[in-house]
């Protein structure tokens, strides 16, 4: 089974961006929001953040809970899409074109920070760095709402394993083909979230079987909080 080398991260996802733009956000995530962000008015004048934002369906979400809104992605694609389909909401919009661990804010600036689908496509050590630097952006009282793919998934071993769980996946991924995906369970996520000063408040599990039952997706969703000194 051979890995798409000639293709990156960014290329793949402009090419499942152009094939279907997710419009509604996730149902997981909208609960997830009422139940640690649901006043409007202690939103209000607070800053979310999107990290890997997509094609924004999940700013628009941010917005609507009143914050201001704030996405990031590495594909410039997704910020072009975002920026004409979100019209006129998208003008106001902080929107930059950026990876994760090079962007910069200062210390402390969000209430909320959304990582739908982004943060598993690393090694260990990276994820670590990545959630570190979420950390130091988050506000004190702020929250950070994630999702990771679980072990039980049957991407799972599609592709050539770099490291203890994550897998540089092939053919059989389909159109994952070229991407690294790192399989994270709860112990696994509440351990790389204890290294980067955050603690998970909150868990669910998704499990979705789809096309025909062929595929068993799983999902861990998490809320994350900072750890108090
Ligand atoms: C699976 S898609 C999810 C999109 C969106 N969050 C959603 O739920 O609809 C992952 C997105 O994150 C972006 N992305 C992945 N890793 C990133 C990183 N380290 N920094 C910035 N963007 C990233 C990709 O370009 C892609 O648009």
């Amino acid at each position: 089974m051979t890995t798409d080398s000639t293709q990156t991260p960014q290329s793949i996802f402009a090419s499942h961006l152009k094939a279907h733009r997710l419009v509604y956000p996730d149902d997981r995530l909208v609960a997830l929001f009422a139940r640690h962000c649901g006043s409007l008015e202690a939103n209000r004048n607070r800053k979310g953040l999107d990290i890997g934002c997509g094609g924004g369906r999940h700013l628009a979400l941010l917005e609507d809970f009143g914050f201001d809104v704030c996405g990031i992605d590495y594909t410039p694609q997704a910020i072009e899409t975002t920026r004409a389909a979100l019209q006129p909401s998208s003008a106001n919009w902080d929107l930059k074109v950026a990876e994760l661990s090079s962007a910069q804010w200062p210390a402390g600036s969000f209430a909320a920070v959304v990582a739908w689908g982004v943060l598993f496509l690393k090694r260990r050590a990276e994820v670590i760095a990545d959630l570190r630097h979420i950390r130091q952006s988050l506000a004190d009282d702020g929250v950070v709402f994630a999702n990771f793919r679980g072990k039980e998934n049957w991407l799972y071993g599609q592709g050539i394993e770099v490291e203890s769980g994550v897998f540089q996946l092939d053919e059989r991924a389909k159109e994952y083909n070229g991407l690294l995906y790192n399989f994270l369970d709860l112990p696994d996520i509440e351990a790389i979230a204890a290294e980067a000063g955050l603690q998970v408040v909150e868990r669910e599990r998704v499990d979705l079987w789809k096309r025909e039952l062929s595929e068993h997706h799983t999902w861990w969703v998490v809320a994350l909080k900072p750890v108090r000194a």
